[in-house]
């Protein structure tokens, strides 16, 4: 996709109509006559033009899905070229990012599997503005967040039986060797020998290894250390504690914290963040054979904390206890994971929005505020003593279920910190993000199927750390 600036010569103009005002236009008819009431999208095919009526509240994340939105509805048509005004609505810099990603996002499509797939010939973007040192930032931001966000959707779109641990292996490693990161993987011998016995656990029924794979990102003068920890589930049937066959559709899309922490690395790469960046996947598969572990088993982390198996299919939480410990052994700065973690996050949240977790309220709010720029939406959910009772275990040191059905994204989280060390208590998010990871309808920007949950709201969160914007 080119991207260009003040080109009207295009074979679709995009234009935005604000507070409902349509005096800007001069076929005031065609609006009286579509019984247009100011918001949504509408197209004049006659006049190759597409106007999107934008809601009053106005956010970056309003502005990208009315964006996105609207793309939808004109993006098979023949168009090759597209112009779209510009629009301050408070920084240019993320005005612009919100716009263009809008458009890119829009135009993804998992469509491999068709025989005749629909895709879209746009293959020029016009932006209508002069434009600034920020106004083009802001453009290269959305183009490589489209770029890393399209890979990362095409991972967890990706079918059970073509993706699994060695999948995630191959696809490290062509990244690394592509964008010139380290790249260490890890399997059954050393994760034994690490005691990484929770995450063995709950890929003993796999006809694949468990992989847990570190990247690396290091450029020189690196401010400081970030890690992320994905869960990597190629999929996920509940293993013994068997999932009902409607909760285990979509169970491919559990591979998307792992994805993400891929897309992060490739966008920090792309951006030249000066922070050194590492990226820890917990590639497992969770089912069932005579080898499965099972409930009532208890497994000791490479923490050496002891965990009572109340239900396999609180595998994730399994996964990354240990991927965490490895985590710690790098002494981040800051530590993130990523995982499609809880359905009682979907339930509290929506599929919309992303639980952040956490003991340092601080850091949790000054993510919850960076994330908004991204368009994505989060919320925090706070920790409490009452619900660190429910993950209590009577034969072992913790349980990988509270024992109340309330309450489960918080009670997943804080089995998570369970593992964290107090040195990193602080430095530590936890983000569920099984509500917007994977979409069975679409909505605003993001097509059916993956959205790359996470990818967005971190990199945003770095450039923001880093005052970069
Ligand atoms: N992968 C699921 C969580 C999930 C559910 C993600 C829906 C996306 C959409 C996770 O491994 C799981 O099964 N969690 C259980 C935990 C329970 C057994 C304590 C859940 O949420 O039901
Ligand atoms: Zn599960
Ligand atoms: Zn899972």
């Amino acid at each position: 996709m080119q991207i260009v600036f003040n080109d009207t010569n295009t074979d679709f103009k995009v234009c935005f109509i604000q507070n409902k005002d349509l005096s800007k236009f001069d076929d005031d008819e065609f609006f009286k006559i579509n019984d247009y009431k100011g918001v949504g999208s509408i197209c004049n095919l006659a006049k190759r033009t597409l106007y999107i009526g934008l809601s009053e509240e106005l956010t970056y994340a309003s502005l990208i899905a009315s964006v996105g939105s609207a793309i939808k509805t004109i993006k098979n048509l023949n168009i090759k070229s597209l112009s779209i005004e510009y629009l301050n609505i408070g920084c240019e810099f993320y005005s612009a990012y919100a716009i263009i990603y809008g458009v890119l996002a829009a135009l993804y499509e998992f469509n491999k599997y068709q025989k005749e797939p629909k895709n879209s010939k746009i293959e020029l973007i016009s932006l209508l503005v002069n434009a600034s040192d920020d106004i083009k930032e802001g453009v290269r931001l959305a183009e490589v967040l489209a770029n890393a966000c399209e890979d990362v959707k095409n991972i967890v779109n990706e079918i059970p039986s073509t993706y699994n641990q060695l999948s995630f292996e191959q696809d490290a490693l062509k990244l690394a060797k592509e964008f010139d990161l380290e790249c260490n993987i890890y399997s059954d011998d050393y994760m034994q020998k690490e005691g990484m016995n929770a995450f063995l656990a709950v890929n003993r029924a796999s006809a694949y290894p468990a992989k847990l794979i570190h990247l690396a990102y290091k450029p020189k003068n690196a401010k400081k250390r970030i890690v992320y920890v994905g869960k990597g589930l190629v999929y996920d049937t509940g293993g013994l504690s068997l999932k009902p066959a409607d909760y285990m559709l979509t169970m491919k899309a559990d591979k998307s914290g792992a994805a993400a922490v891929l897309g992060i690395l490739k966008a920090a790469k792309l951006l030249n963040l000066d922070y050194e960046i590492h990226g820890i996947i917990g590639a497992a598969q969770n089912c069932i054979s005579e080898k499965s572990y099972m409930p009532d088993d208890v497994v000791i982390s490479k923490e050496g904390v002891s965990i009572e198996v109340r239900n396999t299919d609180a595998e994730g939480r399994l996964v990354l206890a240990d991927c965490l410990s490895f985590a710690q052994d790098l002494k981040p700065d800051l530590l993130i994971d990523l995982a499609t973690l809880t359905g009682a996050c979907v339930v509290g949240l929506s599929e919309y929005t992303s639980g952040i977790m956490g003991y340092n309220e601080e850091l949790q709010n000054e993510f919850y505020e960076n994330s908004k720029r991204s368009g994505e939406y989060t919320c925090v959910l706070h920790f409490n003593p009452h619900i660190k009772e429910l993950i209590k275990s009577k034969i072992a040191d913790v349980s990988n279920t509270g024992s109340s059905r309330y309450g489960g994204a918080i009670s997943a989280g804080m089995f998570l910190g369970e593992f964290i060390r107090k040195e990193y208590k602080d430095k530590w998010l936890h983000l569920d993000i099984a509500g917007p990871a994977y979409l069975e309808k679409a909505w605003g920007e993001n097509s059916y199927g993956a959205s790359a949950a996470g990818v967005r709201m971190n990199i945003i969160n770095l450039l923001r750390m880093a005052r970069r914007k």
